[in-house]
């Protein structure tokens, strides 16, 4: 099956330094795919890699089996690449239904925007007219994956989700994000502490100094490997 997104062999840089040095990953519709490592590892940088927004210095980014290396992220947000940056993407002095209002530009009408979301995250409807700052961080971010999913996203790229947020916030976050999955979505969440996500991945790859150190099956191997490697008693 070709991949929905495909890194191949991705060097990447700010200015005259190269963070990633040869990265390749793929993920398969349907499929979350965790990319982990500690910080500085370049993982934000792959993510706006596969975004668009972070210019590819040599590789090929490809979508659907399309060679779209160089496009600009309008045309990879077309494609049915979203991003959600980490910091949640919303804004704070809208309120909720006002941040799901900016998202019709997708063409999609207010009442749909808001039947969707408020029909995977509940609380939405209950916060409506509540300024999004306002909210718990938890609630932001499912308002952030509401104004993602808006989009129809193909791919979902999900950076650091679980920042700042208590682990059983995290773990209903996640159940959704593999719903959505499950919707046939390819996701990939990039993590710093693994825990969490490594629960509903279905393949895992290992980021240290701008290179994938160690991919596969997030058992607990490589669970084990990844606490040896560099996340100590976090996970
Ligand atoms: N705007 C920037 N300008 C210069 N260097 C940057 C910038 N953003 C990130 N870097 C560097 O690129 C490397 C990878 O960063 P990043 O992709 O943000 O890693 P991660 O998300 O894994 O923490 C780091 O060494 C970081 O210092
Ligand atoms: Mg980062």
């Amino acid at each position: 099956m070709t991949p929905l997104l495909e890194l191949r062999d991705v060097r990447a840089a700010y200015g005259k330094i190269t963070v990633l040095h040869g990265v390749s990953i793929s993920v398969s519709a349907g499929q979350v795919v965790a990319l982990l490592g500690p910080n500085g590892a370049g993982k934000t940088t792959t993510l706006g890699v596969a975004a668009g927004t972070h210019p590819v210095q040599s590789g090929q980014l490809m979508l659907g089996g399309r060679d779209m290396t160089g496009a600009n992220p309008r045309d990879l947000a077309r494609a049915g690449v979203c991003l959600i940056p980490e910091g949640r993407g919303v804004f704070p002095n809208l309120s909720v239904r006002d941040n799901l209002l900016m998202m019709t530009f997708t063409g999609h009408s207010r009442a749909e925007i808001e039947a969707v979301a408020f029909e995977r995250f509940p609380i939405l409807a209950k916060r409506a007219n509540q300024a999004a700052g306002s909210m718990s961080g938890g609630e932001q971010q499912m308002l952030a994956l509401a104004r993602g999913l808006a989009t129809d996203p193909a791919v979902l790229l999900l950076d650091e989700l679980s920042m700042g947020l208590a682990p059983l916030v995290v773990g209903r976050l996640y159940e959704q994000v593999a719903e959505i999955a499950r919707q046939g979505v390819g996701v990939l969440v990039v993590e710093q502490f693994a825990a969490a996500v490594l629960g509903i991945a279905d393949h895992a790859a290992v980021m240290v100094r701008g290179r994938v150190e160690r991919e596969g099956a997030p058992d607990s191997e490589l669970r084990a490997e990844l606490s040896a490697l560099y996340l100590g008693s976090s996970t």
